[in-house]
C-alpha cells in the first residue's frame, strides 16, 4: 500500500474541514492508505513513512502558520529522506488576494527544497486549493480532487 499523509494546522476549523475533504479524495484511489494528522501530532517519522504529503495551513500574514513552519524547520533533520515524494498544499484565508497563494507557495517551496515532486494544475487552482474562511461546496470539491490527483501521482510514481 502507498501512504498519503494529510497534515494540517487549523485554529478555528476551516482548514481542518479542507483536510478531511482532501483525505476523502485520496481514499478514492485504490492501493492508497490515507492518514490525517494535526500538525502538532505529526512526527518526522510520519513524514518519512509517507509516499505523498499534503500540507494545509490557515493563511497567516500571507504565509503558513508558525506551527506548520516549526514542523518543516524540524524536518531539516530528515533532509534528503523526502526526495521523490509527492507534495501538495491547501489553505483557508480570510479573503481573496490576501495571501492565500503566497501561503500555498511558501509550503510548496519547502517541498521543493526537500526534493519532493510538486504536481501543478493547468486548469485553475494552479498551486493548490484556497478557500475563503469556511470552505464552501466548491472549495471542498477542489480539495477532494487535490487529494485524488496527488494520490494518483503517488501510485503512478510507485509503479515505476
Ligand atoms: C494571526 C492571523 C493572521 C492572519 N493573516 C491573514 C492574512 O494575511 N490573510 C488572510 O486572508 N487571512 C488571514 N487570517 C485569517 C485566517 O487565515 C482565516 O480566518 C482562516 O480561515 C483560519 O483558518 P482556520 O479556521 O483553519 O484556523 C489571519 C488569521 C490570524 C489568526
Amino acid at each position: 500500500m502507498a501512504k498519503v499523509l494529510v497534515v494540517y494546522d487549523s485554529k478555528t476549523g476551516n482548514t481542518e474541514k479542507m483536510a478531511f475533504a482532501v483525505a476523502e479524495g485520496a481514499k478514492q484511489v485504490g492501493g492508497v492508505e490515507v492518514v490525517v494528522k494535526k500538525v502538532d501530532q505529526t512526527s518526522l517519522e510520519d513524514l518519512v513513512d509517507a509516499d505523498g504529503i499534503i500540507m494545509g495551513s490557515p493563511t497567516y500574514f500571507g504565509q503558513m502558520s508558525a506551527k506548520l513552519k516549526a514542523l518543516i524547520d524540524n524536518s531539516v533533520e530528515i533532509h534528503g529522506k523526502l526526495e521523490g515524494k509527492v507534495g501538495a498544499a491547501f489553505t483557508s484565508s480570510g479573503g481573496t488576494a490576501t495571501g492565500a497563494e503566497t501561503t500555498l507557495l511558501s509550503i510548496l517551496q519547502t517541498m521543493l527544497a526537500h526534493g519532493m515532486v510538486v504536481y501543478g494544475r493547468a486548469d485553475d487552482k494552479h498551486y493548490g486549493v484556497a478557500a475563503v474562511e469556511n470552505p464552501d461546496e466548491e472549495a471542498l470539491e477542489y480539495c477532494c480532487e487535490l487529494g485524488k490527483r496527488t494520490a494518483s501521482l503517488v501510485i503512478k510514481l510507485k509503479s515505476h
